[in-house]
């Protein structure tokens, strides 16, 4: 074995059967990715490699967390124009196509981590295998940051595996298991971890014709079925992404209908196309929320708190599917309830989300195992962290930690789920009240990424940062709060699905609503929201915000609830709703309001400049990142402070001003305005 050069980011090893290895190690970097230097390095491997005439070429990674994680995003934040982006994208897309085009056979080797960029340049190798492992994953996720692949991906990959996979992998940005990777095509072989080295030299010396689409899957290529094809596939888009608000997956598609039968072309185009995507609004947006979960995750390491052993107190709704997935993640749980039922209840519910997300009958059993029912409470003295969601009831609350604190080991954190009781109060019967902190999840907790992470007046620093680490432990953002009334999501969701029952009680069909918020970028609409959280749990929400922060409460949202219409828990709420989804007129011969989304966004974005106004979370950053993770808002705008400031603040303070005209207090301008 020979050692030659030294690069500063890959490793070259000639071993004696001839074959080249060639390690990426991105130096003083914990993963791999294609900054500009990289490529520069790889490029200059290449032309040495030209040289030695190597009998193959073995590309893996010489760090244990995984292959390659994608460009480097930072570079993109970098770029001074289009023609500068154009650039970058060129000259990678240039040293991918050397990589190609070498005389010996290449092999990419797998394990970890294979996306976007790094996928990119696995697919200019002649096979690819992936190691099976569970941290395996091979995906295409650029339209996640608003652009599209852009180092040769979207020219490749189609003729591989054909369009209509193809255009999956790049539309959605979902990722591949080794396993699922060798199905579709993507790779030639999964392999277990002994055999990798094995079936790398194997593929170098059989040198087997490289993989592409056959059949029918080759067909969907052609230049008269592209048409046809991408019409299909613009449509079934069109359902979950307004083009408007997300370019780049409909930029995919036109690339490949217009280009597809020229890889030449196509790789020119797709560069000048993602150089103008990533200038654009939606992915500078996307990119920099990339930052801010970044730095949200960052929050997680501030702490080296670590636990094993959670104790949740209350099996409900909110507790039962917190002890679930705390049990998800690796954590020994014991759930305690005063109700037999209610925890045999989240067991089956536990279960299911078991099933769903580690499919695995073994992992299914061992998350089983791992969660424990505890009616007496004995969980308590062993555990780390416990977390108390028993209902919303100040006694019970104050009671139930006073016996918690008397049992609980000296370091283990407390925290309640509570939505509305300010810490300041449930601690007070405790010796030490510092030892509170709120761990507020959202429902359906395993669906919201958000945590929130309240402080208390009298909480300890150091338990809020250990809060934040236990919650990025369980795979959650934490965003710390101050203990105010609805913390932050609740409190700036509010008046926006207030106004929205305020139009309904005017008139207004709630589809007109629902439409204009989605038109806006809401995953959902604020009627059809009302009615999942349940009509019941935004009227209690409502109440004590306007008991707190003043403002009504529609007597509509009252008189629904008497009537037992609590949404589509009930069947019925402001839609009918039959097998669990609304009934929605497609018509409704009325048209909308002009300032219907006004009346809605600024109440959203008003009560967003109060929060932080008041400190109720740290800086204008957080507050956007907090609300896209916590309520959904309109991810491309960048979250209600970037919306403001795009928009001026200016006007929308006097647009504010005029509705405060139309429509009455509710809509005065914030003092920070
Ligand atoms: P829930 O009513 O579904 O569950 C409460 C459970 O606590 C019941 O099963 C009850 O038997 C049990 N419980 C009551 N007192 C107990 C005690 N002393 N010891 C043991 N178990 C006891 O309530 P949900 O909706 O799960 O709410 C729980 C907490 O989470 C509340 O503080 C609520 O404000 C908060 N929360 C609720 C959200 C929601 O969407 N439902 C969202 C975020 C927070």
């Amino acid at each position: 074995m020979s050692e030659q050069k030294v690069y500063q980011h890959w490793r070259k090893e000639q071993e004696s059967d001839g074959i080249i290895w060639l390690y990426i190690d991105k130096a003083e970097s914990k993963a791999n990715v294609l900054s500009r230097t990289v490529i520069e390095e790889l490029d200059a491997l290449l032309e040495e490699i030209e040289g030695d005439k190597p009998v193959g070429v073995v590309i893996t990674s010489g760090k244990s967390s995984g292959f390659i994680a994608g460009a480097d995003v930072n570079e993109f934040t970098t770029l001074q124009d289009q023609d500068d982006g154009f650039a970058l994208v060129r000259r990678a897309q240039a040293v991918f196509d050397r990589l190609e085009a070498l005389h010996c056979p290449t092999v990419a080797l797998i394990q970890g981590f294979c996306l976007g960029g790094g996928m990119e340049l696995v697919l200019a190798c002649d096979y690819r295998i992936a190691v099976d492992d569970p941290k395996t994953k091979l995906g295409l996720p650029e339209v996640k940051l608003g652009i599209h692949p852009g180092f040769g991906g979207t020219v490749r990959l189609p003729p591989l595996i054909g369009a209509p996979a193809a255009m999956d992998l790049m539309l959605s940005g979902r990722a591949l298991s080794a396993k699922a990777a060798a199905k579709v095509g993507v790779v030639d072989h999964a392999v277990p971890e002994r055999h990798k080295l094995t079936a790398a030299s194997q593929l170098l010396k059989q040198k087997p014709p490289r993989k592409k689409a056959t059949g029918w899957r080759a067909w969907s290529n052609n230049g008269l079925l592209r048409p046809l094809l991408a019409g299909m596939m613009r449509r079934k888009l069109a359902k979950k992404a307004r083009q408007e608000h997300y370019p780049a997956p409909y930029a995919v598609i036109d690339l490949w209908e217009k280009y597809g039968s020229d890889p030449k072309v196509m790789m020119k185009e797709e560069a000048t196309s993602v150089a103008r995507l990533v200038m654009g609004d939606t992915a500078q947006n996307l990119i920099r929320l990339f930052f801010l979960q970044e730095r949200m995750k960052g929050l997680g390491s501030k702490s080296d708190f670590k636990a094993e052993r959670v104790h949740v107190i209350g099996g409900g709704v909110m507790g039962g599917d917190i002890a679930a997935w705390c049990a998800m993640q690796g954590l020994e749980v014991t759930l305690q309830d005063r109700s037999h039922e209610v925890i045999a209840r989240a067991m089956g519910r536990a279960h299911g989300l078991f099933k769903k997300k580690l499919k695995h009958p073994l992992k299914v059993r061992d998350a089983m195992d791992r969660l424990i029912p505890d009616i007496e409470g004995r969980g308590i003295a062993g555990a780390d962290v416990i977390i108390e969601a028993i209902f919303e009831n100040v006694e019970a609350k104050q009671q139930l930690f006073k016996e918690v604190e008397s049992k609980a080991r000296p370091d283990a954190l407390l925290a309640t789920n509570t939505s509305s009781i300010p810490l300041e109060t449930i601690s007070e019967v405790l010796d030490d009240p510092s030892r509170l902190i709120g761990l507020h999840f959202f429902n359906p907790v395993a669906q919201m990424q958000l945590v929130e992470i309240v402080r208390g007046a009298q909480s300890n620093e150091a338990l809020i940062d250990a809060g934040c680490a236990f919650t990025k432990q369980i795979g959650r953002l934490p965003l710390p709060v101050k203990s105010s009334p609805g913390f932050l999501v609740n409190r700036i969701l509010m008046p926006y699905l207030i106004e929205a029952v305020v139009l309904v009680s005017e008139g207004v069909p709630a589809v007109l609503i629902d439409q204009a918020a989605t038109k806006f970028g809401m995953p959902m609409g604020p009627i059809e929201l009302a009615d999942t959280v349940g009509l019941d749990i935004c009227l209690h929400v409502a109440e004590i915000l306007s008991q707190e922060l003043g403002g009504e409460v529609p007597e509509k949202l009252r008189t629904m609830v008497a009537a037992g219409q609590l949404g589509r828990k009930s069947g019925e709420g402001f839609y009918q709703y039959k097998k669990g989804k609304p009934v929605k007129p497609n018509d409704t011969g009325t048209p909308p309001p002009d300032d219907l989304t006004d009346r809605m966004i600024l109440r959203f974005v008003n009560e967003a400049m109060a929060c932080l106004r008041e400190g109720v979370v740290e800086d204008s950053d957080l507050l956007d990142a907090g609300i896209i993770f916590g309520t959904g808002f309109a991810p491309f705008r960048g979250g209600p402070m970037n919306y403001t400031a795009k928009q001026g603040h200016e006007q929308l303070k006097s647009r504010l001003d005029h509705l405060q005209q139309a429509h009455g207090e509710r809509f005065a301008p914030d003092a920070s305005w």
